[in-house]
């Protein structure tokens, strides 16, 4: 009797200890299941100022992209801008292929020459320039958008 008592209290206490030698190696399996999970890379910025905005372009008639360019040849903008390459600020033809040269457009970029502004194409800041009248900052903006690839 004693005997068979002893030999329970064994085969219990093995049980005990196969279940959380189980319990155990389930942990140790899911730990290296979760460690070889190849390391996601962290989602990458890509910062796309470019990227076109849909619409449609309004034609603009030459006269007024004549005078909007020989104004900013009087202005300041050169020094911050160039027709082809980016500077300070974005090349000309770079904003002109990115809004379509729509009425909404065209009075928020003529908002922005006049009050300048930041945050749409990096860092820097675009400089104001209050002395601007609304219909010669609306003929720059008509001159840049006229950059547009056709
Ligand atoms: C001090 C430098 C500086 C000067 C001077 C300057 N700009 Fe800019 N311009 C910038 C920068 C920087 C940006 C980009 C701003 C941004 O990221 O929002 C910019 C952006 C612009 C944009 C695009 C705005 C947008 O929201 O996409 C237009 C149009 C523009 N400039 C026209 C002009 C004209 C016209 C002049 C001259 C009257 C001028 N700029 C003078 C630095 C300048």
């Amino acid at each position: 009797m004693i005997g068979y008592s002893f030999y329970r209290r064994v085969n219990t206490f093995l049980k005990r200890e196969n279940l959380r030698y189980c319990i155990l190696s389930a942990a140790v399996a899911m730990l290296l299941l979760c460690c070889n999970e190849p390391l996601k890379e962290p989602p990458h910025k890509k910062v796309d100022y470019i990227r076109k905005i849909d619409g449609k372009s309004d034609s603009i008639p030459i006269a007024i992209a004549q005078r909007g360019e020989v104004l900013i040849a009087y202005a300041d903008c050169k020094d911050c801008h160039t027709v082809e390459q980016r500077a300070k600020g974005p090349a000309f033809i770079q904003i002109a292929e990115k809004y379509p040269a729509s009425k909404a457009y065209i009075d928020m970029l003529t908002q922005k020459i006049i009050k300048g502004g930041y945050g749409t194409w990096g860092q820097p800041v675009m400089a104001a320039h209050p002395n601007l009248s609304n219909e010669d900052a609306e003929a720059m903006v008509k001159y840049i958008l006229s950059l547009k690839k056709l």
